[in-house]
């Protein structure tokens, strides 16, 4: 079988570390996995105020994540906690009350920085998130990523053995996940 993946780059930096993370986790993903990336950039800060008419961008976000098999963010730690233009396309998903867009999609959370806490604190945030949002999650393996650049290449290549076999492990257990929740989700499964 081949699953659709969603992929939210919680980074709106033209240079991206998170960005250059995700090609790589693409080139080493299982052939079963297909990747489509969901924009956030364009998206206005949300208000209950659009929940009567959402905008075209808060409509092509929800449909996005609606058509992904599994959803995969791939984000910087800002503060401690959620980039807030992440944060902001994960409200937009969750909404109108009642048509939360994450719920049961099976997600996996991963992120790299510069230093060597590797995103840890934003992805104990976002688990709470991802929680109340109905959305289950890869519980394991983790993957905090201590970016080191000469590790990655600008096209998603992979220049240490050991990281790249890594992030493939990741990126099968994601795939396992995703086929397993998908099975539990399918009517007539209890
Ligand atoms: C950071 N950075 C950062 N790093 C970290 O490990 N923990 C943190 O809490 C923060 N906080 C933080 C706040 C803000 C506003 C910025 C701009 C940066 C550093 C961050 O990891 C680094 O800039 C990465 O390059 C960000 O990832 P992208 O945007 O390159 O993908």
């Amino acid at each position: 079988a081949t699953y659709k993946i969603g992929y939210f780059v919680g980074s709106l930096a033209s240079g991206s570390i998170n960005r250059t993370l995700a090609k790589a986790l693409i080139k080493l993903a299982p052939e079963e996995l297909e990747f489509t990336e969901i924009p956030i950039k364009d998206l206005p800060l949300y208000s209950y105020d659009y929940d009567a008419d959402f905008p075209p961008e808060g409509r092509a976000l929800k449909e996005a994540i609606e058509a992904a098999d599994g959803i995969l963010f791939v984000s910087p730690e800002y503060n401690r906690s959620i980039p807030g233009a992440l944060k902001n396309a994960i409200d937009w998903g969750s909404r109108p009350w009642g048509t939360n867009s994450f719920a049961r999609k099976p997600t996996g959370i991963i992120g790299a920085s510069p230093g060597s806490i590797g995103t840890a604190v934003m992805q104990s945030s976002m688990r709470s998130v991802l929680s109340f949002l109905d959305a289950p999650q890869l519980n394991s393996p983790e993957a905090y990523i201590s970016y080191k650049p000469d590790v990655f290449g600008a096209d998603g290549e992979v220049k240490d053995e050991a990281t790249a076999k890594f992030l493939g492990h990741f990126m099968d257990e994601y795939a396992a996940f995703v086929a397993r929740v998908l099975a539990a989700n399918a009517p007539g499964h209890i």
